[in-house]
């Protein structure tokens, strides 16, 4: 039974990442989704909560299990014998910050190899930054999220109006 990691900050999961899930799910046995719990980043949603949408736009897909994280990747994929780590990449620019990633990952644990995806050219300019960047300044990101992060995006950002944030 082959298993593999889909690590990220998931803040929010967006239809790039979605694609990545679909695709790996269809790869390996077990698909674990891993959020990383930052203590140096203030995510906009809080981990609980990206658990909830993560697991709501995930349960089509019968061998994906969402977990959280804190510490070194490589480490928890030693302690969980997680055969490999899936990476999307968009461009060049993912490309040459995924690469020493992965070299330091597979120094660190030989025995889980770094799998990277290529983003479809259609979803390759989604990202978590971007729908955030759109949704402060009212634009449309409707079209980059699965339906339950657009949802909770909507919710924050009604929060955010009448909080005069
Ligand atoms: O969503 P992101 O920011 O692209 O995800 C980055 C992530 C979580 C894959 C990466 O930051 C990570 O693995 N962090 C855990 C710490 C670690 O193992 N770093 C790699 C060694 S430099």
């Amino acid at each position: 039974m082959k298993s593999a990691i889909y690590p990220g900050s998931f803040d929010p999961v967006t239809l790039g990442h979605m694609d990545m899930i679909e695709r790996a799910a269809g790869l390996f046995d077990t698909l674990y989704i891993g959020i990383l719990i930052n203590r140096k980043k203030t995510p906009m949603f809080s981990l609980e909560k990206r658990i909830e949408i993560l697991k709501e736009a995930t349960a089509h897909i019968s061998n994906v299990k969402i977990i959280s994280f804190e510490g070194l990747l490589a480490d928890y994929c030693r302690q969980n014998k997680i055969d490999a780590v899936i990476r999307g990449v968009r461009g060049a620019m993912d490309f040459d910050y995924e690469l020493p990633m992965a070299q330091i990952n597979q120094k660190l644990n030989p025995g889980t190899q770094t799998v990277f995806l290529a983003a479809r050219p259609e979803l390759s300019y989604v990202s978590s930054s971007a729908v955030k960047e759109l949704a402060s300044f009212g634009g449309s990101y409707k079209d980059m999220l699965p339906e339950a992060a657009y949802r909770a995006m909507q919710i924050k950002y009604d929060e955010t109006k009448v909080e005069g944030k």
